[in-house]
Order: C-alpha cells, then sequence, then structure tokens
C-alpha cells in the first residue's frame, strides 16, 4: 500500500464511522505483543499496528498520527474477519478511538489529528473479531 491509498483509506474509515454500526465487543484481555522484530509470525505481521507520526512537535500544535494495521501486511477485511476498533494511547491513556463497522467494509486504518503539551510515549490497540487485542510498538513524539 502506497501513501496516497493508505490516505484514501483512512478518510473511508472517516465517513463510515459517521453513520455506520459498530461490533459492540470488548476485549479487556493484556494486548499481545510483537515478539520478533527480526521474525514476525504471519498473525503479528498483520495485527501489530504500525504508528506514523512525528519525532517533534511544538506544544499544542496540530500533528497526524497515522494508523494502520498490521505493520508489514494489510490485515484483511471480510464479512467474517475484521478490525474492530482502534485505539491511540498516550502515555498508556486512552486518548482517542476509531470503531468499524460488521462486516470488514471498512480499511483498519485511521488518521488521528492531535495536540500535545509534553512529550509523550504513543501506542495503538487493535482488535480483531477472530484474533484477539494487539498492541503496536510505542512511538516517541518530542514536545518543546
Ligand atoms: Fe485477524
Amino acid at each position: 500500500m502506497n501513501r496516497r491509498e493508505f490516505i484514501t483509506g483512512a478518510a473511508a474509515a472517516g465517513v463510515v464511522l459517521a453513520s455506520g454500526k459498530v461490533y459492540a465487543g470488548e476485549d479487556k484481555s493484556e494486548p499481545m505483543r510483537l515478539n520478533s522484530k527480526d521474525n514476525p509470525t504471519e498473525l503479528e505481521q498483520k495485527h501489530v499496528p504500525l504508528i506514523e507520526a512525528p519525532d517533534k512537535a511544538k506544544a499544542g500544535q496540530w500533528i497526524d498520527v497515522k494508523v494502520k494495521v498490521g505493520f508489514m501486511k494489510d490485515h484483511p477485511s471480510t464479512p467474517e474477519h475484521w478490525i474492530t476498533y482502534v485505539k491511540l494511547l498516550a502515555d498508556d491513556k486512552e486518548i482517542a478511538k476509531a470503531e468499524y463497522p460488521v462486516g470488514g467494509i471498512v480499511s483498519s486504518s485511521a488518521v488521528f489529528k492531535i495536540k500535545l503539551d509534553k512529550t509523550v510515549k504513543l501506542e495503538v490497540v487493535e482488535h480483531c473479531n477472530l484474533h484477539g487485542t494487539w498492541i503496536s510498538e510505542s512511538v516517541k513524539v518530542d514536545v518543546s
């Protein structure tokens, strides 16, 4: 997926989220993590989220945080198998969430526009209806 395709998919997600029926399930278990960057499993490649965020930002400046599932291969989006939500965490606290409608009609990507007042660690948690809850590697944004 190139940058243009990613952005187009993310924009489409925003439109559908406004009116779509969403999956109500919420997995409270500890999310699964990438075990080995050098040898990720097929499930990890398709489920560990990828975060694209600037390394630095000014306090109060809007920045785009782009998210896609997974970090190496696109997660399937089918009537039987789809991502139910993506949550953005800043220093372990949920600051934003995108929920996806039942049935996999929306690509599992999102763009969150956020502003920060201090340096933070960003992470993303996602939930797959078949394969459970996964967390990304952390990304630091230095805020000055
Ligand atoms: Fe899955």
